[in-house]
């Protein structure tokens, strides 16, 4: 990976899924990351044993608070001579969002423009903004949305997120602030919160339980195995030009259904299972409303501009996922 300018990076929503294996990534594999400050405030999202790998790295330090504690992050940064802010920390579960939108807007809308507030008090801070593709609603057949797509969030969540992408445009039109911003598809690895759809399924395959999918199952979602997201931040901090946007995604779309016949494979090829019995545990439930039904991404300027390409088809990401549960069946556990 190329050197960067920047060096010492404030993380926010650090002890979050995609949050902790960045950090991990950082620490690990990346030579310019010269110090971590993890700033996350342990909501029920949160999981401190996703950092024990890195947790007495001298390079890292983890502070429990708010994004929303202007003070704070002003002090973090100044304390640690940070660089850049590279910000995961949101509200993250569509479900929970159309159960009760006013967290996700106080966090995610609330939270950025906090965290923005701080940047614009201390200019020389680049912000990176993790986003999502849901803030461009839904495709139907054919096509992949593009950075230059129209922003038409459907669910709570992804509204949220349009709206924080919208102030951290703003904010660098208006105040010349130095921001980036990346849009990715859907997440998995090791380390997710149950709540999310593929850990969920190898919880209901490790416990016999029921593999819930909403509707006949025939959503269509690109899946990115995390490391590779974290990757593609990374090479935005190391060689991206101050205001560009990306789209980031794995290549790998499939339907939920299709997703969970490859879950049950892989799991049942591990554990020396017949499928049989875990394929009859699926039950098909009433579907969420207001459903997107396909995202789809289109990586060409990350991969032309940057050199970033993902390195996980589905098939390894999903065995190296449930070769990890089975390593640590005390994470399947329902919250
Ligand atoms: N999971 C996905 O598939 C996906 C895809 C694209 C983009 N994203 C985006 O990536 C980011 C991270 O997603 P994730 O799946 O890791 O989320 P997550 O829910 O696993 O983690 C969120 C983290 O943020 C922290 N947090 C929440 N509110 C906070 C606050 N007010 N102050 C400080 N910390 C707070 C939580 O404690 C938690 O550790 C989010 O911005 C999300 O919108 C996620």
């Amino acid at each position: 990976m190329a050197l960067s300018k920047f060096k010492r990076f404030l993380v926010t929503g650090g002890a979050g899924f995609i949050g902790s294996a960045f950090i991990r990534y950082g620490l690990q594999s990346v030579s310019f990351c010269e110090k971590i400050v993890n700033l996350d405030a342990l909501t029920y999202a949160a999981d401190l044993r996703n950092l024990s790998e890195v947790e007495k790295d001298p390079r890292y330090v983890f502070c429990k608070g708010d994004i929303r504690d202007e003070a704070l992050v002003e002090k973090l940064c100044i304390e640690h001579k940070i660089d850049a802010i590279v910000h995961f920390a949101a509200e993250s579960h569509v479900d929970r969002s159309i159960a009760g939108p006013k967290a996700f807007y106080e966090t995610n809308v609330g939270g950025t423009l906090a965290l923005l507030e701080v940047v614009r008090r201390l200019p020389r801070v680049h912000f990176h903004h993790i986003s999502t593709d849901e803030v461009y609603g839904s495709l139907e057949q054919g096509g992949a949305f593009t950075e230059d797509s129209p922003y038409l969030p459907n669910s709570p969540y992804a509204a949220s997120k349009a709206a924080s992408d919208h102030f951290v445009r703003a904010y660098a039109h208006t105040y010349g602030l130095s921001t980036t911003i990346s849009h990715c598809t859907n997440n998995y690895g090791p380390g997710q919160n149950t709540e999310k759809f593929i850990p969920r399924m190898i919880y209901g395959c490790y416990h016999k339980k029921d593999l819930p999918v909403y509707g006949k199952g025939a959503n269509v979602r690109d899946w990115i195995f995390v490391d590779d997201h974290s990757e593609a931040v990374w090479s935005i901090l190391a060689k991206a030009k101050k205001g560009k946007v990306y789209d980031v995604g794995g290549g790998c779309e499939r339907t939920n259904v299709d997703l969970l016949k490859s879950i049950i494979q892989e799991f049942s090829d591990l554990k020396k299972e017949d499928p049989k019995d875990l394929t009859s545990l699926i039950a098909f439930v009433t579907d969420r409303p207001g459903h997107d039904f396909r995202y789809a991404i289109d990586c060409t300027k990350i991969k032309h501009e940057l050199g970033w390409r993902p390195q996980h088809d589905l098939q390894l990401g999903i065995r190296k996922t449930v070769a990890w549960y089975l390593e640590h069946p005390e994470r399947l556990v329902l919250i």
